[in-house]
């Protein structure tokens, strides 16, 4: 299979790109290098083009002979998005209509698509499933719930296969500390720091973290999986672990000095929230890795090693 993978350099492009070579497949990669990195996917052995999916003609150039684009390409991430909405935008939705135009033109056969559980907005259960109402609160919800669209209208109008999953919390190895940060590498960064480590409200909240090794392997399902039609899926692990219990185990394996503080509940942060990947189980056949604290303690060697 030839695929093309829009935000490879990333941290869970590069996985994907490693599970799809690890398969024998023959691999493209597009990224501006904006919130990626080079040294994600050096030394593998892959086409890398250095450039943006807002260059119409480049994405559609890339697109054909493909067989499977995996889309993951995109400005990530809430406060990114409160910060630069137009951008957001601009990457998020006029980039996914490039790349759908270049599928279309070149009757590539598949998408599969990073979409995300911000698409929610305010979780009005504590379990989620495909159906829970999506009414996205900020403009990165908002973009990738427009982009699924887009891509669902595209797959109606043109006839290829379009998967869509909507990722809940992913961590793993590459995933590095920045300003937008999730609260897994700001722990590890503050806990190696010996700084503190902040908690907002009494840190019973719970989250569904999934490991990126298990996102690319279900990425690579979602992209090769024979009879498959087009659908969304609700992608966790289906087990939810508090923020107290996140952290204890980090302290923990770190032996830091670093103090758990905890600090006001931000307004909008949601109390409960986990995956219902019934879906995920019946459609690819793949259940998650169960074991978060084995890929916690991989991750926390690796970002360890990343700060040398
Ligand atoms: N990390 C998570 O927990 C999470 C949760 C839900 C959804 N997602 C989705 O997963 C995908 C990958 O996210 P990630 O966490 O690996 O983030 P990331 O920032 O590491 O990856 C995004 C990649 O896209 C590249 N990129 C950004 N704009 C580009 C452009 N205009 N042209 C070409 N390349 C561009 C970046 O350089 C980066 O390599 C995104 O689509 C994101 O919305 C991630």
């Amino acid at each position: 299979m030839k695929a093309l993978v829009t935000g490879g350099a990333g941290f869970i492009g590069s996985s994907v790109v490693r599970e799809l070579l690890n398969n024998g497949h023959e691999v493209t990669v597009i990224d501006n290098l904006s919130s990626g990195y080079e040294s994600n996917i050096l030394g593998l052995d892959i086409n890398f083009v250095k450039g943006d999916i807002l260059d119409k003609e480049l994405v559609e150039s890339l697109c054909k002979g493909k067989d499977v684009v995996f889309h993951l390409a995109a400005s990530v991430g809430r406060q990114r998005s409160i910060d630069n909405p137009v951008l957001d935008a601009q990457i998020n939705l006029i980039g996914t209509t490039n790349i759908l135009e270049g599928i279309r033109k070149h009757k590539v056969k598949r998408i599969v698509y990073s979409s995300s559980a911000a698409i929610f907005g305010e979780l009005k259960s504590t379990v989620i499933d495909e159906s829970h109402p999506q009414e996205a609160d900020c403009p990165y919800g908002v973009t990738k719930l427009a982009a699924e669209k887009q891509i669902l209208a595209y797959s109606g109008l043109f006839g290829f296969t379009a998967v869509c999953l909507r990722y809940f919390n992913v961590f793993g190895l590459r995933q590095r500390f920045d300003a937008y940060g999730n609260v897994i590498p700001i722990f590890a960064n503050n806990a190696y720091k010996g700084l503190p480590i902040k908690i907002y409200g009494d840190g019973e909240q719970t989250r569904d973290f999934i490991c990126s090794t298990d996102v690319a392997k279900i990425n690579y399902l979602a992209g090769t999986k024979q009879d498959l039609t087009t659908c969304v899926i609700n992608l966790g692990s289906g087990i939810s672990i508090t923020i107290n219990q996140l952290a204890k185990m980090i302290k923990e394996y770190t032996n830091t000095s670093s103090e758990i503080v905890y600090v006001p509940e931000r307004i909008g942060d949601v109390k409960h929230c986990k995956a219902d990947i019934t879906k995920l189980k019946s459609l690819l056949g793949y259940t998650p890795s169960v074991d978060f604290k084995g890929d916690l303690i991989k991750y926390l060697d690796w970002f360890k090693g990343d700060m040398k």
